[in-house]
């Protein structure tokens, strides 16, 4: 496992950090890299997406949900972090117009995806306090925000070629919904935050159910045609 110098890991908001590394691995919109700041415990690294890259600064923007991401949070500027990536197939050929939609802790992978993206649209919802809603308007002027509803309800499919998606699960059953209610196939792109271990598809842990068969989420994904994902499987 390579290892990087943190540059920054500020808290923007509760429980929200933004860790920036020094590191020339680089990545596209929606692959990750495995973290580690611990040797033995937890006993995995974890995963976390590309939220930006600016020359040899590589950035993530993280949620504290228990021990892994809390000893991120924890690190300081000069600390140093192992680095594994960039993994996944990330997000797809991007084709006509697209629609980008995040739920909480979900936009992270697509501030970058827009920064690729500048004409696309953007959906960010969140449960509470929103965070980095500015930073999107710079790149976009069409920003949607919602807080504590249901950003979902705001997306019309039929406006767009593509969308791509990332948050909570009940999200993205939302928008599979609303994709088979469409009849749409190949519109609809879901980043999935499956549980992982190797990050390379070799153990397993990450396995998902899809209409194909079994899949690796961490190899074979983590993004896919939402179309194809059997949630909960
Ligand atoms: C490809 C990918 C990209 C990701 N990108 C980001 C990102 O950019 N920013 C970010 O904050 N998080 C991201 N995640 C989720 C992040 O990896 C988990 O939140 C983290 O591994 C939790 O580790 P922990 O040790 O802090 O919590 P744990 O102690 O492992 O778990 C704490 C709680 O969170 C639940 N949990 C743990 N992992 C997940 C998960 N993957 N999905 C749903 N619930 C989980 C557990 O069941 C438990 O209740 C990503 C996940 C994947 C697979
Ligand atoms: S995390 Fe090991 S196969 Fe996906």
């Amino acid at each position: 496992m390579a290892d990087a110098v943190i540059l920054d890991n500020v808290q923007l908001s509760s429980g929200i950090f933004r860790m920036t590394v020094r590191s020339e691995s680089g990545g596209l919109p929606g692959q990750f890299y495995m973290l580690r700041a611990w040797s033995t415990s937890p006993l995995l690294s974890r995963p976390i997406s590309i939220f930006d890259i600016e020359g040899d600064q590589l950035h993530f923007l993280y949620q504290t949900a228990g021990e892994g991401t809390r000893l991120l949070s924890q690190l300081r500027a000069g600390d140093r972090i192992g680095l594994e990536g960039p993994f996944g197939n990330g997000f797809p050929a991007a084709s006509g117009k697209i629609a980008l939609a995040g739920g909480g802790i979900g936009i992270a992978p697509l501030y970058y995806a827009l920064k690729h993206l500048p004409q696309a649209e953007v959906y960010l919802g969140f449960s509470r306090e929103p965070y980095l809603v500015a930073e999107f308007e710079r790149l976009s002027s069409r920003v949607t925000v919602d807080i504590g509803g249901y950003i979902t309800d705001q997306i019309d499919l039929t406006a767009y070629d593509q969308v791509w998606v990332c948050g909570p699960e009940p999200m993205m059953k939302a928008m599979q919904r609303k994709n088979e209610a469409a009849g749409a196939a190949g519109k609809v792109f879901v980043s999935l935050e499956n549980r992982m271990a190797c990050g390379i598809g070799a153990c397993l842990v990450c396995s998902t159910k899809t209409s194909g068969g079994r899949r690796k989420a961490c190899a074979d994904g983590p993004v896919f045609p939402v179309e194809e994902v059997v949630f909960g499987g």
